[in-house]
């Protein structure tokens, strides 16, 4: 089923918040020139399976522009936004199959819809397009014709290396997300204002003077406790890792196990990429009134069956803001169903951060198109020299200029005598 738009309007609409993006995408604006005149993917049909957002109508202009056919699909349940999905479809003639809201068998039919496309490069965002894939080839010992593909974020890149460990994994795979242009930036900069943009666009509440418990102080999580702090919050931070919990703790924060931070947090977030972080024992001794929220990739992050045990009431109370009475009669507040809460309540990362993670998509697109021969059935790096070129251009579109090496200095620095 292709996603069928009548409003216009709402395409209409679509179509002015991508322009703003665009405005605030220097980087894949020159990408998609270059791309426009060389059409380094002519005939190549690209699946995408990222979030429906404006930044990734960007990408899908760029991506076109260089000659490719795609087909859209979702990767979250959640995170499309209705306006450009119209206006991928109305605008720009592209298959959009994604609705915000999707329950999960169309979230997956509609992967299988962007699948029916037979793209021969996949591009996810937590590794579902790979997934479907896979299985259907366990299945009937399809062989599929895809070269390659990109993946986006942290939990996707985990899966595949899982999946490459064991020699399962059917075609090469860039990792975008290890990319320093991206995780440094986006991880960091865009999950940690985007989080707590979601956060207070469901709730409204004040943060300043609240207990603000971020769980995992990865890139995500460093972002979420900065910003958080930033807006007058006391942060703590759950950590299993002793080099981050140090960190974190050195970065001027209190660090305690989620068991001590469940009894006095106001505001929880999770941002780990594991399962369970926040369970049933956790739910039984939070405050009345605290608010829970999930930032990382899968909704696996709380135990919702639990808090839903635990509860004998539950309403939504406002958009993205789930009410659960529990049987002694406090409340637990539940954002955005337990998923990716700066996609569902707001708008998911600024497209300035954007401009650089999907520059790398499209980068490295162009790499599997050029050097797929070369590539073994494995989770590859971003070639550093891709990294660099985002980070440079970067850098001149915001009119930043950077010092080079003296021909003293490279020689210096090449040699292992100390100089005098
Ligand atoms: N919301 C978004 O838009 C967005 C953007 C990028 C990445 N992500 C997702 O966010 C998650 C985190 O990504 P990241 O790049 O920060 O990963 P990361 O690997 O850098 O950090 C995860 C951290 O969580 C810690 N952790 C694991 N289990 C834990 C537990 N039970 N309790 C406490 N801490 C625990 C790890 O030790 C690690 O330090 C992933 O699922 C990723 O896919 C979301």
């Amino acid at each position: 089923m292709n996603y069928d738009i009548k409003d216009i309007k709402l395409a209409k609409k679509g179509a002015l918040r991508i322009e703003w993006a665009r405005n605030n995408m220097p980087v894949l604006g020159l990408i998609r020139e270059r791309f426009r005149k060389e059409k380094p993917l002519e005939g190549y049909k690209v699946a995408c399976c990222l979030h429906v957002t404006t930044e990734t109508a960007v990408l899908a202009e760029v991506l076109k522009a260089g000659g490719a056919t795609l087909a859209v699909c979702a990767s979250n349940p959640l995170s499309t936004q209705d306006d450009v999905a119209a206006s991928l479809v109305k605008n720009l003639g592209i298959s959009c199959f994604s609705i915000k809201g999707e329950d999960t068998r169309t979230y997956y039919k509609h992967i299988e819809s962007a699948l029916a496309t037979k793209p021969e490069i996949t591009m996810d965002d937590g590794a579902d397009l790979v997934s479907s894939i896979h299985r259907r080839s366990q299945v009937t010992s399809h062989k599929s014709q895809v070269i390659g593909g990109t993946e986006e974020t942290t939990t996707g890149v985990i899966r595949l290396r899982a999946l490459a460990r064991q020699g399962k994994l059917c075609y090469p795979i860039i990792a975008v997300n290890d990319a320093e242009t991206k995780y440094l930036f986006d991880n960091r900069y865009g999950t940690g204002q985007s989080t707590v943009d979601g956060i207070i666009r469901a709730t409204n509440k004040l943060v300043a003077g609240a207990n603000f418990v971020v769980c995992g102080y990865g890139w995500c999580g460093k972002g979420v406790a900065m910003r958080a702090k930033g807006l007058g919050a006391k942060v703590i931070v759950v950590e299993v890792n002793p080099l981050r919990a140090l960190e974190a703790a050195m970065d001027g924060f209190r660090i305690m196990p989620i068991k001590e931070a469940a009894k006095i947090g106001d505001i929880f977030v999770t941002v780990t990429g594991d399962i369970n972080v926040i369970r049933g024992e956790h739910f039984r001794v939070m405050k009345d009134g605290a608010i829970v929220s999930n930032s990382g990739h899968f909704n696996v992050e709380l135990d919702i069956r639990a808090l839903e045990k635990l509860s004998r009431a539950k309403k939504q109370i406002r958009e993205f803001t789930d009410e659960y009475i529990l049987r002694d009669g406090r409340k637990i507040y539940l954002l955005g169903e337990g998923r990716l809460i700066n996609l569902a309540a707001a708008e998911g990362h600024p497209a300035q951060v954007m401009d650089m993670s999907f520059a790398n998509q499209a980068l490295s697109a162009e790499y599997i198109a050029r050097n797929y021969r070369k590539l073994e059935k494995k989770v590859y790096k971003v070639p550093e020299d891709i990294d660099k070129y985002i980070a440079a251009l970067k850098l001149k579109s915001l009119g930043v200029t950077i010092d080079t090496l003296t021909a003293e200095q490279k020689e210096y620095l090449a040699s292992w005598e100390i100089g005098t």
